[in-house]
């Protein structure tokens, strides 16, 4: 008899293609970013990112509830300062924009895990993740000098209430320096999600419009990764896990899935996928004109995060997600 092998009768209703399913989606899963600007009931669509808005800590903390009560496990919060300028005063400051939005939603959102970005691009005044040399043009940031600015930010994170640090700025060493400070600080318990692969992406672009955190000169490879390099990533992995670090990630995810899945092979820490902006605004902008379909494309494109390797997808479709599930 022949075909002597029919794959497709496990695919012939519904019932029995969700037993099979090797891969699912689940809200667990998901991360979702927030941006919290100065002032008093603001909320700012990002034109580049239709759907996320920057929002005061008076709106963060309502949006911050609505994403608890749509299932969602977790934030990640960025900050726009009111000031920046070259010590980024504003990303480690007790009164940090980030610091005031942590406290805020601690006390008023129960069961919600708080994970804070910890970079100082959004808090210079030349938009680069740490210290430059003087008169520095080129954005070369300095690696050690810039570790101290990161030990600071971390720990006025934690003292705000962060759940989880997630240091973003690919300095060499930032690993080790920010949990031997939590620690000295009180704060062990706190785990470190390290920005462990992070590649130098055009895909960046509308975070950038988001947290207002452009590079006013230069560019950022000199620290975030080349896009042609994986074993250079696995490198990097090695490293974090040697410093501490409590989770990896991966970012963006789309052009990394081959990363995700090395890096999952080799180490059995969790390990997140940054859905990153420019991946969003281009399933949000084909939707917009008609060309593809909104919900399957997403939920196709987060579940084949998952079957990479992805533990974790840091993703700004995480609402629209829940909603879907919901609804199913
Ligand atoms: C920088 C940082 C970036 C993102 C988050 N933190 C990238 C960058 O500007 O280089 C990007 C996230 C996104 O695109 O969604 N520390
Ligand atoms: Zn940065």
């Amino acid at each position: 008899m022949f075909p002597l092998n029919r794959p497709r009768r496990l695919r012939t209703n519904q019932r029995l293609r969700d037993m099979v399913c090797e891969t699912k989606l689940t809200l667990d899963d998901l991360i979702y970013p927030l941006f919290a600007v100065p002032g008093n009931n603001i909320a700012k669509e990002v034109i580049s990112m239709p759907g996320i808005f920057q929002l005061s800590i008076d709106k963060i903390v309502n949006e911050a509830k609505m994403v608890r009560d749509l299932g969602i496990p977790a934030i990640i919060l960025f900050g726009v300062p009111e000031e920046k300028n070259s010590e980024a005063t504003g990303a480690w400051g007790k009164e940090g924009i980030v610091q005031r939005a942590t406290e805020a939603i601690k006390r008023e959102v129960k069961d919600l895990i708080v994970i804070v970005d910890t970079c100082v691009c959004e808090y210079t005044d030349h938009g680069h993740c740490g210290y430059l040399k003087k008169d520095d043009c080129t954005g070369e940031v300095l690696n050690d000098s810039t570790l101290e600015l990161l030990k600071k930010t971390a720990v006025s994170q934690a003292l705000a209430g962060a759940d989880i640090i997630a240091p973003s700025g690919m300095m060499d060493g930032f690993v080790r320096s920010i949990r031997e400070k939590l620690d000295q600080e009180g704060f062990s318990n706190i785990p470190i999600l390290s920005y462990a692969a992070k590649y130098a992406s055009g895909y960046y672009g509308p975070f950038r419009d988001a947290a207002d955190s452009s590079p006013q000169f230069g560019d950022r490879r000199t620290y975030q990764m080349d896009p042609g390099n994986a074993r250079e990533a696995l490198k990097e992995v090695m490293l974090d896990i040697e410093e501490g670090a409590d989770m990896l990630m991966v970012k963006p995810a789309l052009s990394y899935m081959d990363i995700l899945w090395r890096i999952k092979e080799m180490t059995n820490l969790p390990v997140a996928a940054y859905n990153v902006s420019g991946e969003y605004s281009m399933i949000k902008a084909a939707a917009a004109n008609g060309w593809i379909d909104e919900k399957q494309v997403t939920l196709e494109t987060l579940t084949s995060f998952k079957r990479a390797g992805a533990d974790l997808i840091l993703t700004y479709h995480a609402k629209d997600v829940a909603r879907w599930i919901q609804s199913k």
